[in-house]
């Protein structure tokens, strides 16, 4: 069976290749700039965006001028945010979690305990469960604490549940590879509070992504919806068929599956689910995504031609064949 790891669609090289030919004229780079801009301002809802280098670079613009404590899920998070916060030297606090996913009663609890000054989560816990997030905004709405979503796995989601600017103070995201805006590089900021952005204005232009990443990102963004949706779909009929996946009922672009060995069943499935340009394996115990022993299959590193139902059912038939 042949898998393909997931690469920019070839609209979005061309994009890229003939932007690169324009590098240096400024008029043509803020035309990128203003396009790019524009396509995110109307995938998220937000007012105002900014398409930067790294999706690490959206999340250090976004701490860059927080005080801290900086609130965190204690597992299915991203290990940027801990990183980040240890470099500007803010207090990290964590948010205990269902296997990743956000309880609203314990946030509402932990926040009036550990009183945090912003609260920076995931759209999906480890990309494999959907996190509450109308929820959990207004929870941090009422209490004054700023919601960061990192929607590196969701943006596009046509449910509007994640992504979505009606519910997050700053949406950050990677469009590095393999995301779901998939340009291979760069990332972006977006938000609604024109002053966050003022506050922010000389790191946004510091940590600004280039004109090629711009091309690329608008042509990327038009294919998220769809190949959010096939991911979520492939995702779902997977986890039906595998008794040990965790979250069973919850959306998301991976699966993690409860194993006691997950080292050395992995180095097995490698070898028997072999993917053209990357791989889709992963273990656990691992802050990104769940703190106990799992194997990870990381569908969302895969192109979405590889989401048919026969591939499917031949990684469901490998997977329970070697677990
Ligand atoms: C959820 C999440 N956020 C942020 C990043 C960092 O993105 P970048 O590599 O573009 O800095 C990653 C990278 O894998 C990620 O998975």
């Amino acid at each position: 069976m042949e898998l393909f790891f997931k690469m920019p669609s070839k609209e979005a090289k061309k994009a890229m290749s003939n932007a690169s030919l324009e590098l240096g004229n400024r008029f043509s780079g803020n035309e990128y700039k203003k396009n790019a801009e524009d396509s995110i301002k109307e995938v998220t809802g937000h007012e105002y965006a900014r398409v930067l280098g790294s999706g690490n670079a959206a999340i250090m613009a976004a701490m860059s001028t927080m005080k801290g404590p900086v609130m965190i899920p204690d597992q299915g998070g991203w290990s940027g945010f801990r990183k980040i916060s240890e470099f500007y030297g803010l207090k990290l606090v964590y948010l205990p979690t269902e296997m990743g996913v956000i309880s609203l009663e314990m946030l509402e609890e932990q926040i009036k305990i550990k009183s945090p000054e912003s609260l920076f989560i995931t759209s999906f816990a480890g990309y494999m469960a959907e996190q509450p997030v109308k929820g959990i905004y207004e929870i941090c709405e009422d209490n004054g604490v700023i919601l960061v979503e990192d929607a590196s796995g969701s943006v596009g989601d046509p449910q509007k549940k994640l992504a979505c600017g009606d519910h997050s103070h700053i949406l950050v995201a990677s469009t590095g590879s393999p995301k779901m805006v998939n340009v291979g590089n760069g990332g972006f900021i977006s938000t609604s509070d024109q002053g966050m952005f003022n506050d922010r204005s000389f790191i946004l232009k510091a940590l600004q992504g280039s004109p090629v990443t711009c091309a690329g990102l608008v042509e990327e963004i038009k294919g998220t919806p769809e190949s959010l949706v096939k991911t979520i779909k492939a995702c779902e009929f997977i986890k039906k068929e595998i008794k040990s996946a965790l979250h069973p009922e919850k959306r998301g672009i991976n699966i993690a599956i409860r194993h006691d060995e997950p080292k050395s069943v992995a180095r097995l499935l490698r070898n028997k689910l072999k993917v053209n340009g990357g791989g889709m394996i992963t273990t656990c115990p691992r802050y990104d995504r769940i703190n106990q022993p799992a194997i990870c299959l990381e569908v969302k590193n895969l192109d979405v031609h590889c989401l048919k139902k026969e591939k499917l059912r031949g990684i469901v038939d490998i997977v329970n064949n070697t677990i």
